[in-house]
């Protein structure tokens, strides 16, 4: 009776011991929030090999079961905020998006976020969340170029490296980050460079932050522009944001486009120039017109790579315009909208467009 009592105390024991250690893992791993927004990630296609999809076909929770071992690196919450292409993304999915990115990083049990999005817009919204996140736990977006139901889908991958890069407390304080292709990327020079390859997103003029390899992260740079605790754009209180229109410049570019944007109420214009954001005079003269509007003007160029800076063939000061330095049209674009939430004076923007 006693060898009984003594077998029964220690599996009894044993049990109590195998919980404990369990719980103490669960404890000391992080909790990752997933938050979905839709794109190819989220996409489901016909056939394996075809190249024809809808996106936003597949849930939150789909995404994650796919990939079983994210529960090995991170406890896992999730949330679907939308499920959408993200050529649809729009202000009030980026409004939603980062006041509940800066409430669930308020508290103390979640240690990161994961955003599952689509990739025609995802440098934007990245650059968006890089100004307005208000915490220096990493927030690290994640896309995929091909379906889920696709031979080779780099959706599962892509997940499973962003989400153990979140978890890995390297990737705090860099801002806001995308984790693709083995590649951690900064929203501060985030560029879709390829309309189908699965390497598409670089940092073309300042290079990557660093790389995945073997599950962890490897930095080999931070970014030298303000971004999330260190950003002066504070979105909490607003339901909408400014109008701003990109205008492009081509040979023989007329006032069309900029008189559109005026007529439509945009309250600011970039204009996406050729070279170092060069104007055909058509376009400057129609540009300072919405100038003297009160419309703010930023040059930007469509060129990839350099930056758009002042003191060149264009007198700024005597247009009263902003050079967008190293933004592209598209980060000039979220950059200027913020900027106008606090200032129209075109100087004090040109401050904003060299700090960030
Ligand atoms: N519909 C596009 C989007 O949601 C697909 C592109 C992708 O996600 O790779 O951005």
């Amino acid at each position: 009776m006693n060898t009984f009592k003594n077998k029964r105390s220690f599996f009894l024991a044993l049990i109590t011991f195998v919980i404990s250690v369990c719980s103490l893992h669960a404890q000391t791993k992080p909790t990752v929030y997933v938050l979905a927004t839709g794109g190819t990630i989220a996409g489901k296609g016909a056939s394996a090999t075809g190249s024809s999809y809808h996106s936003g076909e597949v849930t939150v929770d789909d995404l994650i079961s796919a990939v079983p071992s994210l529960s090995d690196i991170a406890n896992i919450k999730a949330e679907q905020v939308t499920n959408i292409g993200s050529q649809d993304m729009n202000d009030q999915v980026w409004l939603k998006l980062s006041k509940r990115v800066n409430e669930l990083l308020n508290q103390n049990d979640v240690n990161a976020i994961v955003i599952t999005h689509g990739t025609d817009t995802q440098e934007e919204t990245a650059y968006f969340l890089n100004l307005t996140v208000k915490s220096n736990k990493p927030v690290i977006l994640v896309g995929s170029m091909r379906p889920s139901t696709a031979i080779g889908a780099d959706g599962p991958r892509n997940i499973y490296n962003a989400v153990a890069c979140a978890a890995d407390p390297a990737a705090a304080g860099k801002g806001v980050m995308v984790v693709m292709d083995d590649r951690i990327l900064g929203a501060d020079d985030l560029t879709k460079t390829n309309t189908i390859s699965v390497s598409t997103f670089q940092n073309p003029n300042y290079g990557p932050l660093g790389y995945m390899y073997n599950g962890k992260p490897i930095f080999t740079r931070t970014s030298l522009k303000r971004h999330t605790i260190n950003s002066e754009f504070d979105i909490h209180n607003l339901s909408s944001l400014p109008r701003v229109e990109i205008v492009l410049s081509y040979s023989n570019a007329t006032s069309l486009f900029v008189d559109a944007a005026v007529e439509a109420g945009a309250q600011g214009i970039i204009s996406a120039g050729v070279d170092n954001g060069n104007l055909t005079t058509a376009l400057e003269n129609a540009l300072n017109n919405a100038v003297q509007k009160g419309i703010a003007v930023i040059r930007s160029s469509r060129i990839m790579t350099g930056p758009t800076t002042q003191w060149d063939e264009i007198d700024d000061d005597k247009q009263g315009f902003s050079a967008s330095w190293f933004n592209n049209p598209y980060r000039s674009r979220v950059l200027l909208m913020l900027a106008l939430t606090k200032t129209k004076d075109y100087k004090e923007i040109q401050r904003m467009f060299t700090e960030y």
